[in-house]
């Protein structure tokens, strides 16, 4: 395997040794768990060449967020995708990828960015995490062009991320497959995330929660309940169960267009974003009409 911490590292294999051969792009921002791993395994098996780019992006990070205390783990990383048959690791650091655009000046950030559709961020995450998803829609096609994948893997566990780098892909006539991968979870039903690591273990205790409380409005849902207000306030009143957490969001939406549902027609994607003291949890479902 071999790691590349430049983009001129970087083309340079690609150029000598993809031959036609089929790339599969897992983009991370490492701490790597069995989320990553599923992702990663899926890439192995749909292609010749798989990279796993690994890069803490600081663009999609709020002035009051976590960028600094964000876990950086490369060499555990390194070992896993390594094991995991990976033929490439793209790791560089800001300076690399964005050059010296991003230091802070009185112009603020000087680099060209990607604007997804206001209706896809004004809601969700996007609501609280201001240019969150214009920093990700920007490094996930910085690295769409430089790797020029056949494929590239996401999990659905960031389901407004799918969905707005889907519509990226499409507005802006990208021919790369974007493949969904479903959410990988503890046996407690807690999503597994690289955050989960800033969890206390009382408050590990108490964040299954969240897929609980999804769980409940499924089984509702599968009753026959289709009231967006309806199912909404069945994950609420389960949520309310643990008084430490701080409910962000509870949302129902169209899980490709993320247009808020009052009812669920053929698909809708039932989203939670809360707080366990400074960590911040999402999880969601699909739930499908049939
Ligand atoms: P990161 O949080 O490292 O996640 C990388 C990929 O792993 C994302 O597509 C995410 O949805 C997926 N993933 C994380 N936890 C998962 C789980 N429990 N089950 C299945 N998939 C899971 O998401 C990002 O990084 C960044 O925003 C990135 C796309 C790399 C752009 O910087």
């Amino acid at each position: 395997m071999r790691l590349f911490t430049t983009t001129a590292g970087l083309l340079c294999y690609l150029e000598r040794y993809r031959n036609g051969k089929d790339v599969g792009l897992v983009p991370t921002m490492g701490a790597l768990h069995r989320g990553h791993f599923s992702l990663i395994e899926r890439a192995r098996q749909e292609n010749n060449l798989v990279i796993v780019s690994i890069f803490v992006n600081p663009l999609q990070f709020g002035p009051t967020e976590d960028l600094q205390r964000y876990p950086r783990q490369l060499e555990a990383d390194q070992q896993q995708c390594e094991r995991l048959g990976v033929d490439a690791i793209f790791a560089p650091t800001v300076v690399e990828f964005y050059g010296n655009h991003l230091s802070s000046s009185d112009m603020g950030i000087q680099v060209t960015q990607v604007v997804p559709p206001t209706s896809m961020t004004s809601v969700l995450c996007g609501r609280s995490r201001q240019g969150h998803f214009q920093g990700v829609a920007t490094v996930v096609t910085k690295l769409l062009n430089l790797v020029q994948p056949e494929r590239a893997y996401f999990g659905q566990k960031d389901a407004q991320q799918l969905a707005i780098i889907r519509r990226i892909v499409a507005d802006l006539n990208g021919s790369v497959e974007i493949v969904a991968c479903p959410i990988v979870r503890e046996a407690s039903g807690l999503a597994l995330s690289s955050r989960n690591q800033y969890l206390t273990p009382a408050q590990r205790a108490q964040a299954p929660i969240l897929f609980q409380a999804l769980q409940q409005a499924q089984k509702v849902f599968k009753s026959g309940e289709r009231e967006g207000m309806s199912l909404i306030e069945t994950v609420k009143s389960e949520l309310a169960g643990v008084s430490e957490l701080q409910v962000e969001y509870v949302e129902l939406v169209h899980p490709k267009t993320l247009t808020p549902l009052e009812q669920v027609e053929d698909c809708g994607l039932l989203a939670i974003a809360a707080r366990l003291g400074t960590t911040r949890l999402i999880d969601n479902i699909l739930l499908y009409n049939r």
